[in-house]
């Protein structure tokens, strides 16, 4: 069912702290969702562990915002694919814009972290996306076929269809974005299929689920949805009040 379902997920992002973050868990575990929604919520990691608990037997899955690539060491500050297992998390974020905006994080490191991601059985949902100077110069095609090949360099057939793509433009996003157009998102995710078939197979480059983020919003979403190769959405603001992410999951 997960294959053919629509995710639908949010990032906190760096809100809700352990308090704030349980007790919207525990709300979410009480509301029902559509069959046909895969719902996934991905929480700051001081809040992960509860998070977790608080949906565990529930449909959402939980994620974590980030990861380090080796297991354990002397990394500080960072936090291991085997703390977020241990958490129960089963999805990890990779290579949001705001990581690579702000923190140096590179095509190269993203390709690190998913094979990390994958060895302990996580699931990455990798984030790509276009600056508005790539926009504006016509060049978001090749751009977003050049992070997703170095993204999934030396990941097996077997593993591509475990990875999520979300197609987050960076002009899009935040308070400071603007909503895409439906056909502008169309034709990126209809490219993004060709380039995941010829990587990885008919079969393999299907499976892959393709999300789209950036100032979704309840009015929005299911025009986002609706497209063929668009399999879910990504959603920041428009989702942290559960009551409102809810409906919008409700409404796609
Ligand atoms: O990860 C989702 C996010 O980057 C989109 O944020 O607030 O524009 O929906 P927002």
């Amino acid at each position: 069912m997960e294959r053919d379902a629509t995710w639908v997920g949010t990032s906190w992002k760096m809100n809700k702290g352990p308090s704030a973050a349980a007790e919207a868990a525990d709300r979410l575990a009480r509301l029902s969702f559509p069959a046909t929604i895969q719902p996934f919520v991905i929480p700051p990691f001081t809040s992960l562990k509860d998070v977790c608990d608080n949906l565990s037997g529930s449909r959402v899955i939980v994620g974590a915002q980030n990861m380090h690539w080796e297991d354990s060491g002397a990394w500080t500050g960072e936090i291991s694919p085997v703390m977020i297992s241990e958490c129960g998390a089963e999805l990890v974020e990779i290579g949001h814009s705001e990581r690579r905006t702000h923190f140096g994080e590179t095509d190269w490191i993203v390709n690190l972290k998913v094979h990390s991601a994958l060895h302990h059985g996580l699931r990455p949902l990798v984030c790509i996306g276009d600056t508005a100077k790539e926009y504006s110069h016509d060049v978001t095609l090749e751009t977003l076929a050049r992070q997703l090949k170095i993204a999934l360099h030396g990941v097996s057939e077997q593993n591509i269809p475990r990875v999520l793509i979300a197609y987050e433009p960076v002009w899009a996003i935040g308070a400071g974005g603007r909503p895409a157009d439906v056909p502008f998102i169309d034709k990126a995710h209809n490219h993004l299929r060709s380039v995941l078939i010829n990587l990885a197979g008919l079969e393999a480059g299907s499976a892959v689920r393709l999300l789209y983020g950036g100032s979704v919003t309840q009015d929005n979403a299911a025009s986002y949805s609706r497209l063929q190769n668009v399999n879910g959405v990504f959603v920041g603001r428009a989702a942290w009040n559960v009551d409102h992410f809810h409906a919008l999951a409700e409404g796609v």
